[in-house]
């Protein structure tokens, strides 16, 4: 079974591009486990608990469940249109999940793993939050975008988090499969080594914060939101669900193979808090999840805030340049781990070459070759070369490349592999040249050699492809008539296509994407290419 999560996105304001980002990687990843013949189920939803919402809610006149409801609508559209297929939807108000979560803040008090105590602090009333020196400016003051901070003495419930440190250093040095990549993994064992005994405060008094999961035991607090959000990957998992027929069976699932989260998120929350909460909860090391931390998407090189006005909403990249070709450009362009620039330029450009030229006039020109030289039936022809044996070798390298890179989460890598394979083929076409032998007496068992290399290469990059475009792919395979059904990565086989089968004409799966200037010139090249054959008719006529 790969289990595979996603952080769950705060429902304070609307999806942008870094959201996008991450669900298409573990989308990406899914189908890649699900072709290769596993049990998958990905997991993926929305935080809806905490100040934040409560505030918006406030300011829009609406329930905090309103509008965290109302914003989880908005994340749902997104993931429909990108395509990403998960098997389970956490949303933290879902009843089951704060049952959940009250079961465990039961179960970890009476563990003793929780206590009551009085804390005397500086208060941001405006912030409604209390402030440590970190918050203090240069000269020792709290700023004015703290407002009004007075001191305020508080009672919380606080989680013995100092107690697990010690196994969690232990646990992260000596597991390196814990975090990856490898360098993040080093940014959690400093941060441990800088972890001073301190517990984590883990409820909010109600009449600072209603919304959220009130302490089964202590009715005048909620739960603290990190505490209630992490809790999502075993809650929505089946964890203490008692066969619960509408959640999954948790011994099957767990441990997670794959939280896949932002590197903003692994220290504190994922690395500290959330391996030493389970620790606390009595999950061995063996059941430990593993982390695949992602960097962010900047834009020009800075982050994308509010203030400075510069978010992307995916939406409107699907409506300009499709979903598939945003898909594509996530994963390819970012490696996996690191941040990345985001750049609608880059996308057109990735999209125009890799997919439009390279992969998409590739198939085009080899159906209609096929279509025009051998009425679309396809045959293997006799005999054999240098030149299509080594398409052959190449083909078989950059199917254990894909796998490889796919497997170690390097969409990037595997994603440049296949477009390596695809301009070698169509290399091969330049020194082959069906066109000529299609022209020439006796060629013809070499002529249907050279497209069937090109078809069965189509072939396999198109089903390789499939779990970045699942779309795209489907339309390749749909006019190159094979069927993928039962087929693994690693059953790939020379010989998807068949002696005698028939293929159909080509039907552009990757228009090029084009400015309105590129357009109109187009359009102009048309028309003169129009009038030029109509003039050409009338002299012949
Ligand atoms: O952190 N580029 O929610 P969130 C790439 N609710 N990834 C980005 C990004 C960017 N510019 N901005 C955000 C939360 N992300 C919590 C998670 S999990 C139990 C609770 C990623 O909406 C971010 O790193 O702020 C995180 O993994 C996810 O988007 C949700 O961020
Ligand atoms: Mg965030």
């Amino acid at each position: 079974m790969f289990y595979i999560t996603t952080a769950i996105d705060y429902t304070n304001g609307a999806p942008h591009i870094g959201h996008a980002y991450e669900k298409v990687l573990a989308d990406v990843l899914a189908r890649w486990h699900r072709m290769c013949g596993e049990e998958v189920y990905l997991l993926t939803g929305v935080d809806q608990h905490g100040q934040k919402v409560q505030q918006k809610a406030e300011a829009a006149g609406v329930s905090p469940e309103q509008y965290a409801n109302d914003v989880m609508q908005k994340f749902i559209a997104l993931w429909e249109r990108l395509g990403i297929a998960y098997d389970g939807w956490a949303a933290t108000s879902d009843p089951r999940h704060v049952r959940c979560v009250q079961q465990i803040l039961t179960n970890l008090k009476d563990r003793g793993c929780l206590y009551k105590k009085a804390y005397k602090g500086f208060y941001s009333v405006r912030q409604e939050q209390f402030l440590t020196d970190k918050e203090r400016g240069e000269d020792g003051s709290f700023g004015p975008e703290w407002g009004e901070v007075i001191e305020l003495e508080e009672e919380n419930w606080y989680f013995n988090l100092s107690a697990h440190v010690a196994w969690l250093r232990e646990y992260v040095s000596t597991h390196p499969e814990v975090v990856t990549p490898e360098f993040r993994r080093q940014n959690l064992l400093n941060a441990i080594e800088r972890a001073e005994g301190v517990d984590l405060c883990i409820s909010r008094p109600k009449e600072r914060l209603a919304w959220g999961i009130p302490l089964p035991f202590d009715p005048e607090f909620v739960t603290y939101v990190w505490f209630d959000a992490l809790v999502n990957y075993i809650s929505f998992a089946g964890y203490l669900s008692e066969g619960d027929a509408s959640l999954p069976d948790f011994n099957r699932l767990w441990p997670a193979a794959c939280e896949v989260i932002g590197k903003d998120i692994l220290v504190p929350a994922h690395g500290v808090y959330w391996l030493c909460m389970l620790h606390a909860m009595g999950f061995a090391d063996a059941e430990m999840p593993r982390l695949l931390v992602h960097g962010w998407l900047n834009i020009r090189g800075e982050k994308m805030s509010k203030s400075l006005g510069n978010i992307v909403d995916p939406n409107d990249l699907c409506d300009v340049f499709g979903a598939e070709a945003l898909r594509y450009y996530l994963v390819r362009d970012t490696k996996t781990g690191y941040d990345s620039d985001y750049d609608a330029e880059r996308l057109k450009m990735i999209y125009n070459t890799e997919l439009a030229n390279d992969l998409g006039n590739l198939c085009n020109r080899s159906l209609n070759m096929c279509k025009s030289y051998l009425g679309s039936v396809v045959s293997r022809g006799e005999g054999d070369d240098a030149l299509s044996a080594a398409l052959r070798a190449h083909l078989s390298e950059t199917e254990k490349k894909f796998a490889t890179c796919m497997d170690a989460y390097n969409t990037a890598d595997a994603l440049g592999a296949l477009n390596e394979h695809v301009k070698q083929c169509n290399a091969y076409i330049e020194q082959t040249q069906p066109f000529r032998m299609a022209k020439e007496e006796g060629k013809l068992p070499e002529l249907q050699r050279v497209l069937f290399h090109l078809l069965e290469s189509c072939a396999h990059v198109a089903y390789l492809l499939g779990c970045v475009l699942p779309e795209a792919s489907a339309r390749m395979l749909e006019q190159l008539q094979v069927s993928t059904e039962g087929l693994t990565p690693a059953g790939l086989h020379w010989g998807l296509l068949t002696e005698g089968q028939a293929v159909q004409a080509p039907t552009p799966v990757f228009p090029r994407i084009m400015s309105e200037e590129e357009k109109a010139k187009a359009a102009e090249r048309a028309a003169k290419a129009a009038a030029k054959a109509a003039r050409k008719a009338a002299q012949q006529g």
